[in-house]
């Protein structure tokens, strides 16, 4: 088996690792984080901070995985890896449905029975959660995270960094901004603009509430 690195040791990080030895493709051979190396709760192996990746890869091991919940995070990490020649894989979980045009770019990731509709297309980075459904021609932006129950209809676009909070759903043709919060349970009914944090149904600015 290929060996793989996981960057982030929390929650996500041992999520992306089950879902790792669920493609039956990969072996893990450890996380990078901060705090001490050593073995923590869940079986998670941190092997050091992510200076270790030069080692790492002088021993074989030429791919990682950003696996950070947050997104701007995730993709500075990703960038890093990048210019380290680490290859990131797309991890898309055995029970998802990827229809056969959709496309799922370098270091996405897309949890255990989400749905990726035709000619829908997810930017390296970025997370389509679990049960999660991205009706034809979504375009879901770099590093974008989309949380599980969500379900955006044909034709939405998610801008880069941009969090769909849980169980939250998207009227068609929508465009949401780049860097945008949408709080669990929103519906989006109108295009979001950059940098907004909003919530409800329909979801509105978060403060301009009554
Ligand atoms: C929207 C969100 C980011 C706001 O968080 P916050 O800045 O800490 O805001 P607060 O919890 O202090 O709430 C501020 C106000 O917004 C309201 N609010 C918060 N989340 C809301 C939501 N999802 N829907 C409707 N109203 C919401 C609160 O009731 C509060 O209203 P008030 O001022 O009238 O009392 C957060 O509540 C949320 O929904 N995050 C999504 C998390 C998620 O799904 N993560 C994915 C994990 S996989």
């Amino acid at each position: 088996m290929t060996p793989i690195v996981i960057l982030g040791a929390g929650g996500h990080g041992r999520v992306v690792q089950e879902l790792i030895r669920a493609l039956g493709i990969y072996e893990v051979v450890g996380f990078l984080d901060r705090g001490e190396p050593g073995l923590r709760p869940g079986g998670v192996r941190v092997l050091g901070g992510d200076d270790m990746l030069p080692e790492l890869h002088r021993q074989g091991v030429r791919h990682a995985f950003a696996a950070v919940g947050a997104n701007a995070l995730r993709e500075r990490i990703g960038n890093d890896l990048r210019r380290m020649d680490m290859e990131q894989p797309s991890l898309v979980h055995p029970t998802a449905f990827l229809a056969p045009s959709a496309r799922v770019s370098e270091g996405a990731l897309v949890m255990a029975r989400a749905v990726v509709g035709t000619d829908a297309r997810l930017a390296p980075f970025a997370i389509l959660n679990t049960g999660a459904i991205v009706d034809h021609d979504a375009d879901l932006g770099i590093a974008c995270h989309v949380a599980p129950g969500c379900a955006l209809a044909g034709n939405v676009t998610v801008g880069a960094r941009t969090l769909i909070g849980v169980g939250s759903s998207v009227r068609p043709e929508i465009t949401i901004g780049a860097d945008v919060v949408i709080g669990a349970g929103s519906a989006v009914v109108r295009d979001i603009e950059d940098g907004a944090r909003v919530a409800g149904a329909p979801a509105r600015p978060l403060g301009s509430r009554s």
